[in-house]
């Protein structure tokens, strides 16, 4: 596999930098080098010799999305630059990359399929299934659903290593179940379809694993760092952003059935052997 003619689209987000450090040969871009969501500088970028796009670029902004602006740049981000992308890799024949997520359904089954049909609860997750559909036409594609993403970057797994170091007590909401999903193993799923030219299409990624709410992993989280458990309690979604505007409904289930990855001899690691070594790799 020759790295040197992969793309990397929005190499500087969390999941771009764990992309950089697999594929050290590809053409990492920033949103300055390619604004995707450009129709004439997406048609107009050198694709000559571009065999692999991978796209970690996306507005993640769930709650700002929400916001007459932020309804706007989601959509043009998630959706519409998805048309771009799908475009130039049919004409170049090229195979696009992209990641999903599962806010693209309502979270009322506690296990989500990729045949599941769309059920968005949210303006981002209108705009991820929007952009998926748009990938979906791409004649060489794979979609990677994921969840709850965890990588080098602001995210939760951080915020809460921050408060227990700090000896504060968090209030964690206990009703929102699903599994982590670090980078290295969203980075891990692409190399394995690339690789072994696996058949083209969507496959959910996250780690493997019990499902879990955001409470029991702060209290993981407390336990590897040596603080009491107990000092975590637990609170509802409806309960902890009560009283505060422009908050995006999220789903309650986000657990992902990984049996379709893991059929093509894709071995997941457990989320908890990942949060471990990423503790640590916070403490040093
Ligand atoms: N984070 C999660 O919990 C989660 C859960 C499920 C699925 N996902 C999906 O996983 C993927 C990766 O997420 P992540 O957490 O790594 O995202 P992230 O850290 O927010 O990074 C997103 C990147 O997209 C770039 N970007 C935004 N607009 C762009 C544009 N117009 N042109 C080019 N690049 C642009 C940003 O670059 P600039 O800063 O330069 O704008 C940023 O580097 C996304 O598809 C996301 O929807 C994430």
């Amino acid at each position: 596999m020759d790295d040197s003619k992969f793309v990397i689209i929005g190499a500087y987000g969390q999941l771009g930098r764990a992309l950089q450090a697999q594929y050290p040969n590809a053409r990492a871009v920033d949103s300055d080098a390619l604004d995707i969501t450009d129709t004439e500088a997406v048609s107009d970028f050198d694709w000559s010799e571009v065999t692999h796009i991978l796209n970690a670029a996306a507005y993640t902004n769930v709650d700002g999305a929400e916001s007459k602006e932020g309804r706007r740049i989601a959509w043009t981000v998630n959706a519409t630059a998805m048309r771009n992308l799908s475009l130039v890799a049919t004409k170049h024949d090229i195979a696009l990359i992209h990641v999903s997520t599962d806010y693209v359904f309502d979270g009322t089954e506690k296990l989500h399929s990729e045949t599941e049909p769309f059920s968005p609860l949210s303006v981002y997750g209108d705009s991820k299934a929007a952009g998926d559909i748009a990938v979906s036409l791409t004649p060489k594609h794979y979609i990677l659903r994921t969840s709850w993403v965890i990588g080098e970057g602001k995210n939760f797994v951080r915020t809460m290593v921050g408060l227990a170091k700090k000896d504060i007590s968090p209030s964690v909401v206990h009703d929102q179940i699903g599994r982590l999903t670090f980078t290295s193993e969203l980075v891990k799923a692409i190399n394995h379809l690339i690789s072994n030219d696996c058949d083209y299409g969507t496959y959910n990624v996250s780690n493997d694993g019990e499902s879990a709410s955001w409470a029991d992993i702060t209290r993981q989280i407390f336990t590897l760092l040596g603080r009491d458990d107990l000092l975590v309690t637990n609170t509802t979604t409806a309960e902890y952003f009560a009283g505060k505007e422009g908050i995006a409904p999220r789903p309650l289930q986000s657990t992902l059935d990984l049996s379709k990855i893991q059929a093509t001899k894709f071995i997941s690691t457990d989320w908890k052997i990942d949060l471990e070594s990423y503790v640590k790799g916070e403490q040093s």
